[in-house]
């Protein structure tokens, strides 16, 4: 089967998969702006390169732990695999606000778990844009992930933390995961039995 076929087999075979409506919900931000936390769709791309183009480099490092280009962010295959994901087997979420004033939607932030192959864990990360952080929006997105592996019946949700970042231990620590330092890796580890 050429390439372009195997793509085209896929795309069909995702467009089938019921989109996860029951996981649509909105969220009410300390400022009192309402936003809708949702599951990622397949033309959600472009706000996706417009998220990244606005992520300052300290949250670039707090999320990759080392530096990655917009480029390379927003590169067209990557993003495309994001948005178009087996709902079956990962989960992005994306928190959604429509813009009064040019009537267009942007993302605010996202969160995804990656079930890891073989295993009953997942693998979350989350990011908010720097103008909505500290609004309640990052852990309200962790939260939504964990209720969603415990619906899917995982055993446990895991991730990757920096050393120095204080705020995401501290919503690891309020949602009761258990942490590790690993030395070789100079992360922390953290993880949730569900
Ligand atoms: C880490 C990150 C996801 C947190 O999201 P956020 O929306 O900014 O955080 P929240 O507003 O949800 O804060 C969660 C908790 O942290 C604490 N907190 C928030 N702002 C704080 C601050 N300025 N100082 C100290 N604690 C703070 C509060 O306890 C808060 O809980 P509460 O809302 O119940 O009071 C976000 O800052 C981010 O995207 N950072 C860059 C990328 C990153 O670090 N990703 C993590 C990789 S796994």
């Amino acid at each position: 089967m050429t390439l372009q076929k195997e793509t085209e087999v896929y795309d069909t075979f995702l467009l089938t998969q019921p989109y996860p409506q029951q996981l649509v919900s909105p969220f009410r931000l300390k400022d009192n702006t309402e936003v809708i936390i949702r599951p990622i769709q397949p033309d959600d791309e472009a706000l996706l390169v417009r998220f990244h183009d606005h992520l300052s480099e300290r949250s670039v490092y707090f999320r990759y732990f080392h530096m990655i280009g917009l480029s390379q962010r927003t590169d067209h295959e990557r993003l495309r695999d994001i948005c178009r994901i087996d709902y079956k087997y990962e989960m992005v979420l994306v928190a959604t606000l429509t813009d009064h004033r040019t009537g267009l939607p942007a993302i605010l932030g996202v969160g995804r778990l990656n079930r890891l192959p073989g295993e009953q864990e997942a693998e979350f990360a989350v990011v908010v844009g720097d103008c909505w952080q500290g609004q309640g929006l990052g852990i309200q997105l962790v939260r939504r992930l964990i209720a969603y592996a415990r619906s899917e019946k995982l055993a446990r949700v895991v991730g990757e933390i920096h050393p120095d970042n204080r705020l995401m231990q501290q919503i690891c620590l309020k949602l009761g995961f258990k942490r590790h330092y690993s030395i070789e890796d100079r992360l922390l580890f953290v993880s949730l039995a569900l």
